[in-house]
């Protein structure tokens, strides 16, 4: 299983990573703008904090087939571990096919919301599908719907793509589509906190500790 977060902030990056498992993070064109940095000076600042362990993904911007698969390219040549997001609408799905038949570059398909877009992407052999599920609710449809659907047919037919969940607003969503088997989910920040939230522990711990200090101090004591 691959735990991403959805963010560019490193500070938040860098504190969460110490509790959570990080694969890597995901990023779109909105999250990389509201770092306020430029690709060319956040890529090195992410590989200086985590020494180049995280997986980054990163979306192309341009929007015509030729110009994506450069744009891949560009980002392919980069000295990161790089999976590069493509839209999954006909023109990107154009350049998901062109990259995979000539280049050996990891590509997700990037901005699902209907199961034949991730159907299509996949059989142009895309390594990572995202589904967008909270969008997908909001526009009145059944995004959990959607993701299983995916993952039945990748399943049913060995497709080589894995899911890669995205667009959450609370730790349920979470829950309901690792319930369905994913290969893959990206959190944003504020719902990585919630799912690391465990206020009646927290009360728990305290309690433990307040009776063990009243008998025994600070630490553990052996003698
Ligand atoms: C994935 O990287 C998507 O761009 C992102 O999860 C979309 O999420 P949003 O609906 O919160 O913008």
């Amino acid at each position: 299983f691959e735990l991403y977060l959805d963010s560019a902030d490193l500070g938040a990056i860098h504190a969460l990573s110490a509790s959570l498992p990080l694969a890597g993070v995901t990023t779109n064109p909105t999250i990389l703008a509201s770092s306020g940095q430029g690709l060319q000076q956040w890529l090195p600042a992410l590989a200086d904090i985590f020494r180049g362990q995280l997986r980054v993904h990163v979306q192309v911007v341009a929007v015509t087939t030729e110009a994506m698969v450069a744009e891949a390219l560009e980002l392919a040549a980069l000295p990161y571990d790089i999976v590069v997001k493509i839209p999954a609408h006909a023109p990107g799905l154009a350049a998901i096919k062109q990259i995979k038949r000539q280049h050996d570059i990891p590509v997700l398909a990037t901005a699902i919301y209907h199961v034949q877009q991730g159907w299509l992407a996949a059989l142009n052999g895309a390594d990572y599908l995202a589904p967008y599920l909270n969008r997908i609710d909001n526009l009145g449809q059944d995004g959990l719907g959607v993701v299983g659907d995916l993952q039945a047919l990748i399943d049913r037919y060995h497709l080589p793509s894995k899911l890669l969940v995205a667009s959450f607003k609370n730790v349920q969503q979470v829950l309901q589509v690792l319930k369905l088997g994913v290969a893959s989910v990206t959190l944003p920040p504020d719902i990585a906190r919630a799912m690391l939230a465990a206020p009646a522990t927290d009360r728990a711990v305290e309690a433990f500790s307040l009776d063990w200090r009243g008998v025994h101090g600070e630490r553990l004591s052996f003698q």
